[in-house]
């Protein structure tokens, strides 16, 4: 880092826009017509009265029928777009097939071995009907759940929009999970399709994606067929009545498909994510008010105009790949990437590469990528012309300012401004972040989006002003989920019991004196490894599992390029003794139950736990261990030695 980019961040200094983006924003052409002066001033307007915001948000959007409503808030509940009928599909596909956008290109995908192809509008929609059609044929109606395993190849978004467009529910599970995560959510959400592909390729190595589900398929009653897409050409066995080519059943459909009118609120999809039970939670959104949410934001956050190449490096199987690539870029019209690959494979040069063969103007990643990068060295991007991009973004974890700054100078030559969203699977959108035209700073996601009131309280609710606290939302938002699948107790439990009837994300954080949020990570039982959401009880679980295990314990150890790593402390079973091939195996264990980001990179045989006199393991002890700090107070454990023994495993 340059001495002048240092010292910069000693003095804290705030990052200014330039005349250019302030000029020509999508955010300032918006307060333009509206005759608002500045962004305070939209703050303000949009803070009274979010139904006259989000009302001019989604006349933007078409409505088979309008609603009479904006919103009906009975906290916890929210119902956005009373009485409308809408399809978020129609919106995304019907109206630019049959429009000027109809040649445009939505996708450019890239295949880890540089295949490529260009999909514009109008054949997406074309696939995406047929697919469509062919789902109906299989009995697929309005309502019925449909689980996606597909990695990042072009029929994942197809399958998405296809069900979208019939009013059926999908549940995507991220590819990179291993079978049985995905044999326990279709078993969750009663699927009655599953889609997968035949194997793809990681880092070059194939992986048998199909023959993975051929081992959990004997234990999900409700699947009557999987389709598999052809796409790595494996030789695989289909079972005959259950599996259908994805090519051979699509190949007479016909091209055209009626849009299902659905309300406002009925569901959209179901994405499972980790919570601080075993079991996941099945977040529920639905079409109306989530399609106008991730819509906004990304026309505002990330300025997006006609002829914006786009680029946001997530995987589909979580929620930034569901509103940024597949459903909100669709919904303006504007083109996006999809790559299939690993951002280093075969090199750190792939990304920047990518950017510069497709001009990508704005380019949004997690901070893991960019600490990656920065460990790589700055000649990597240097060999090539980075000179297209304008904006940059960051989601999924804290930023650290030094990794912000590498961002800022090595990737967007200190000339694009980075907007860290602050945002969760549960809200479906950006809700704390900065926008092209505001002051930045380095770590800081800046201010909530127009009229969403975030604060941060302490224990008793009341608000903090430059003290760590609990990041709550105390006003409710077009695309916030609706309830957990199947579990409408926990969705109270989780989110709405501790502060009455405010959200609470589950992160901590810190507002400064000119209101800018610091957001710093969970205060839960849920880790961040590498932007991904992992539970500490799910891996428990799967440790436990194994034979021999009588108890486990799972913490996060701060990493300097994954955020996290996970630390595993084991209890055998007597009879069973320590050794470096158990170790291997426990550590396998957890990746074929969960995925290869849920493998502990520590583990470590104990005699003992940790655990107060009522038995409950005190993780906040073991946490203190790994990083190295005091304990604290130890006089409510029933075996204060245990510690010492921890102090022996590492
Ligand atoms: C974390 C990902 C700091 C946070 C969109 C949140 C962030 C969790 C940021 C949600 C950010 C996300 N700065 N932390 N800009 N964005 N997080 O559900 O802990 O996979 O609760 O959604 O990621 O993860 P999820």
């Amino acid at each position: 880092m340059s001495k002048e980019l240092e010292s910069l961040l000693k003095e804290e200094r705030v990052f200014k826009p330039s005349s250019r983006i302030l000029e020509n924003s999508n955010v300032k052409r918006m307060m333009d017509v509206h005759n608002i002066e500045n962004y305070e001033k939209l703050l303000e307007k949009a803070g009274n009265n979010p139904e006259w915001f989000w009302d001019n948000v989604a006349n933007e959007l078409k409505w088979f029928n309008p609603y009479n409503k904006v919103l009906k808030w009975d906290p916890p509940y929210a119902e956005w777009f009373l009485n409308g009928k809408f399809n978020i599909v129609h919106n995304a596909l019907d109206r630019h097939a049959k429009g000027k956008n109809k040649d445009n290109i939505a996708y450019i995908w890239e295949g880890e071995d540089e295949e490529t192809k260009k999909i514009t509008f109008y054949e997406l929609w074309r696939e995406v009907n047929k697919f469509a059609n062919a789902l109906k044929e299989l009995g697929i109606k309005k309502g019925d759940t449909v689980s996606i395993y597909l990695p990042m190849i072009p029929e994942l978004p197809v399958a998405m929009l296809a069900c979208a467009k019939i009013g059926a529910v999908h549940s995507v599970v991220f590819s990179g999970f291993w079978a049985k995560a995905f044999q326990e959510r279709i078993n969750d959400s009663e699927s009655k399709i599953a889609i997968t592909t035949d194997g793809f390729t990681r880092r070059g190595k194939m992986i048998p994606l199909k023959e993975n589900v051929d081992t959990i398929l004997d234990k999900t009653p409700s699947i009557k067929n999987l389709i598999v897409v052809n796409h790595a050409g494996l030789d695989i066995e289909m079972q005959e009545g259950r599996d259908l080519w994805w090519h051979e059943i699509t190949a007479n459909m016909e091209e055209t498909c009626d849009t299902e009118e659905m309300d406002s609120e009925d569901p959209l999809f179901i994405l499972y994510t980790s919570g601080t039970t075993g079991k996941p939670k099945g977040v529920v959104h639905v079409h109306g008010g989530y399609a106008v949410g991730i819509y906004a934001t990304l026309k505002f956050v990330f300025d997006l105009k006609e002829d914006d190449i786009w680029w946001c490096a997530a995987d589909i199987g979580w929620i930034t790949g569901h509103s940024y690539i597949v459903y909100a870029p669709l919904l303006l019209g504007i083109t996006s990437i999809i790559y299939e690959g690993t951002p280093d494979y075969p090199d750190p040069g792939r990304l920047w590469r990518m950017v510069e063969n497709y001009k990508v103007t704005v380019f949004y990643t997690a901070p893991t990528t960019v600490r990656m990068f920065m460990k790589f060295g700055e000649k990597w991007p240097g060999k090539s012309d980075l000179s297209s991009l304008r904006l940059l973004g960051s989601v999924g974890e804290p930023i650290n300012p030094e990794a912000w700054i590498w961002y800022y100078k090595y990737i967007g030559n200190e000339n694009c401004p980075i907007m860290d969203t602050w945002w969760q699977t549960e809200t479906g959108m950006h809700l704390i972040t900065p926008l092209p035209i505001s002051d930045l700073k380095p770590g800081s996601t800046v201010k909530p989006f127009p009229t969403i009131q975030a604060d941060i309280y302490d224990e008793d609710g009341n608000s903090l002003k430059n003290k760590g606290g609990h990041l709550v939302i105390k006003s409710p938002w077009p695309s916030m989920f609706r309830t957990l699948y199947k579990d409408p107790q926990r969705y109270i439990d989780a989110y709405w019991s501790k502060f009455k009837d405010v959200y609470l994300s589950g992160d901590v954080g810190r507002i400064d004196e000119d209101g800018y949020f610091w957001i710093q990570g969970r205060e839960d039982d849920v880790l961040n490894v590498a932007g991904h959401r992992i539970s500490t009880a799910e891996v428990e679980s799967a440790l436990v599992s194994y034979k021999g295990v009588a108890e486990a314990a799972v913490v996060g150890k701060p990493d300097p390029i994954k955020g996290e790593e996970i630390a595993a402390f084991v209890v055998l079973k007597e009879g069973n003794r320590p050794s470096e091939d158990l170790k291997n195996s426990l550590k396998y264990h957890v990746r074929v139950e969960i995925g290869p980001i849920a493998t502990p990179t520590y583990l470590n045989f104990v005699d003992d736990l940790p655990k107060t006199r009522s038995g409950k393991i005190m993780r906040r002890v073991i946490k203190a261990k790994v990083k190295g700090e005091d304990v604290g107070d130890i006089t409510t454990l029933a075996n204060p030695e245990a510690v010492d023994g921890l102090d022996r495993a590492m």
